[in-house]
């Protein structure tokens, strides 16, 4: 190194020890290491230097820069240290003090909801399908034997989008078109598995309604499968979800894609059935719709409906855990208020 530059050196190491503050030091660094400041300088020199001189002169000026930033650093972190031991001397950090808590972040009641219901269908051999939240009109309703004109429409306000017959599905259901297409293989092979997802809905928002909400959709299709079988899986479920206790019962309804169609109730978990308001005293709770999978989805599936048959059904998350802790109005679930959120 050459003289000059070993005098700096020292003149600049010097200074660094009277630094005595973060202002003092902050201004050697831009004094030193800053973008005008000495080291940018000498840098600036090398093009005006014969060829042969440039290369040890580079390498002279970085081992200068290194040599500062080194005990910058150094210099740094001493007067740190020096400010927290003054500061435990004086009092002024008291560590005995208890650390405040930190916020950790919670899963959604829906989440919590849906991850049960994934992990009890998994133990019976349930796999996950994720189908599509855009949707064509055709696989919504009319693969699902919902016809242009068909009344069932009506109970299903559509969000449509600027696109001819695209929309945002109303229900699961029409997964069950996409499952069996896509895993059938052309109408051979037995399926089951669960269709979760968010729906959405063209209405009003009220306490009791709201544009968008999760369903879980079961689809089971294979040779011999019966009624009997919907029941005992369903009834399997429900022990699970509600309790070994929960008395479960099927109800005859009506949807366009089963044959026949049922509602499905559990008794009441939370009167065990005495009646209460959440009931309305009836001491049953809905918690699904299910029915053997109508022929014509069937076909429209890809299976022929002679040689296959399956059952299926459709859950609300949401409504069971509304009715799990009592939740009184369903727009808490999408407002992401902390003060309702934080009580899961
Ligand atoms: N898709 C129906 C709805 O949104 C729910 C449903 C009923 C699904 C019966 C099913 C079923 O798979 O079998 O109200």
């Amino acid at each position: 190194m050459s003289d000059s530059l070993q005098t700096l050196t020292d003149e600049a190491l010097h200074a660094l020890e009277q630094c005595a503050d973060d202002d003092s030091l902050q201004a050697w660094k831009v004094k030193y290491l800053g973008q005008k400041g000495v080291v940018r300088d000498l840098m600036n020199k090398i093009a005006s230097l014969p060829v042969e001189e440039r290369k040890p002169y580079g390498l002279a000026v970085n081992g200068f820069k290194e040599a500062l930033s080194h005990a910058y650093e150094a210099r740094l972190q001493a007067l740190q240290d020096a400010k927290l031991a003054r500061d435990l001397e004086e009092g002024a950090l008291d560590i005995t003090m208890p650390g405040r808590p930190r916020q950790v972040g919670g899963l959604h009641p829906s989440t919590q909801t849906l991850r049960q219901i994934y992990a009890i269908w998994a133990d019976m051999g349930f796999q996950v399908y994720k189908s599509r939240d855009v949707e064509d009109d055709d696989t919504n309703f009319t693969l699902l034997n919902i016809p242009p004109h068909h009344p069932a429409r009506d109970m299903q306000d559509t969000f449509y989008t600027t696109e001819p017959n695209i929309i945002l599905r109303t229900h699961t259901s029409p997964g069950q078109i996409r499952a069996m297409r896509d895993l059938g293989q052309g109408g051979t092979q037995p399926i089951r598995v669960i269709l979760p997802g968010m729906c959405y809905r063209y209405e009003q928002i009220t306490p009791r309604s709201e544009v968008q909400f999760h369903q879980v959709e079961g689809l089971v299709i294979g040779r011999n499968i019966r009624m009997s079988d919907l029941k005992g899986t369903i009834t399997a479920f429900a022990r699970r979800m509600f309790g070994e206790q929960a008395a479960v019962r099927f109800r005859a309804s009506y949807f366009p894609f089963t044959e026949p169609s049922m509602e499905i109730d559990v008794e009441c978990f939370l009167c065990d059935g005495q009646g209460c308001r959440i009931c309305k005293h009836s001491g049953w709770l809905e918690i699904a719709g299910s029915g053997m999978v109508h022929p014509t989805v069937l076909r429209n599936g890809g299976y022929d409906p002679t040689q296959w048959s399956g059952f299926a059904f459709g859950m609300g998350p949401e409504r069971m855990t509304i009715l799990k802790h009592g939740i009184e109005d369903i727009r808490y679930f999408w407002a992401n208020d902390i003060r309702f959120l934080e009580q899961f």
